[in-house]
């Protein structure tokens, strides 16, 4: 049994347009990386944190890296173990990639490996979403399930949870751009309408539908057409400068379709190429630098190994 583990997280787009809180993705890049080590010292301790400039609490009762794996030990019936945690996050806080949800998962998967993976990698998604209860005020999963999985997930159903994984069609690329502005995910939830109008309704699940048919039968003009959202997209993009001028510029460079990433502020295109994401990023970039936001991009393929062992 190793004494030590590091891991990596990858960070996820959450909702995919037209799946708000059922459906994500997980991308190659940015992500967090966890080292977990075991302790003669009973407990668990977080001993370093970078990349947070001092924001993230040192409390394993309050982080959401060690939320999960207090609740993963809890359930095994081993809280008598020693542990020392340090999370490298790599990846900007309220950017709408996942920062949460990567943390937690880093810390739910490396617990497991750590002590020989006893329970399946599906298992372990519970225990992530309690980390994102913590972060964000809602144990959603389609950041945590995608960064655990790979891949799109679904949720089928919260209770009973129920979420079903969906491969990416090969030459699915996705270009992130992130505008360094923040917004807080539970601010993010509260500003939404509780009811919506069953038309609107019917045109995302008539999305949501057409969305996983083309995932699954590699029809990338279905995906395009599906990736419309009618309910959140409204209401969040105001609190995003120059939201339509990128979304516009993302279709014209050729990608299939374009929105917010998560709960903002970053935005997302998916592409049939790698080729085609490249072009995409670079009009999304050029159209923030016109709204006059800051940037950065992050271009890679749909993720497909989920967390990883780095050493
Ligand atoms: N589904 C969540 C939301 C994702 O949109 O609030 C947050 O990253």
């Amino acid at each position: 049994m190793a004494e030590s583990i590091r891991v990596f997280a990858p960070a996820t787009v959450a909702n995919v347009n037209c799946g708000f809180d059922v459906l994500g993705f997980a991308v190659d890049q940015p992500g967090d990386e966890l080292v977990l080590r075991r302790s003669d010292k009973k407990g668990i301790r977080i001993t370093q944190i970078t990349g947070d400039e001092g924001r993230l609490s040192l409390d394993p009762g309050k982080n959401t890296a060690t939320v999960s794996i207090l609740q993963y030990l809890q359930k095994q019936g081993l809280e008598d173990i020693g542990l020392e945690v340090e999370l490298h996050k790599k990846m900007p806080f309220g950017s709408g990639l996942g920062s949460s949800a990567a943390s937690t998962v880093a810390g739910v998967f490396a617990i497991n490996a750590l002590l020989d993976a006893p329970l399946p990698t599906t298992n372990l998604l519970p225990f992530a979403m309690e980390g994102e209860r913590v972060a964000c005020g809602a144990a959603h999963a389609d950041n945590v399930g995608p960064s655990l999985l790979g891949g799109f997930v679904l949720i089928r159903s919260y209770e009973p949870l129920d979420v079903v994984q969906i491969a990416p069609p090969p030459g699915l690329w996705c270009a992130v751009i992130h505008p360094k502005i923040e917004i807080n995910t539970k601010d993010a939830r509260e500003i939404l309408r509780k009811r919506i109008l069953m038309s609107d309704a019917v045109d995302q699940w008539g999305n949501l539908a057409g969305l996983i048919a083309g995932l699954y039968t590699a029809d990338y003009a279905l995906i395009g057409r599906s990736l419309q959202d009618h309910i959140v997209e409204p209401i969040r993009s105001v609190l995003i400068p120059g939201f339509a001028r990128v979304k516009a510029s993302a279709l014209e460079a050729g990608a299939l379709g374009a929105g917010i990433s998560g709960s903002g502020p970053s935005m997302f295109s998916l592409s049939a190429d790698e080729a085609t994401a490249r072009k995409a990023a670079t009009a999304m970039q050029m159209a923030f630098d016109e709204a006059g936001v800051a940037n950065e991009a992050f271009i890679s393929p749909v993720n497909t190994r989920g967390p990883i062992i780095l050493d």
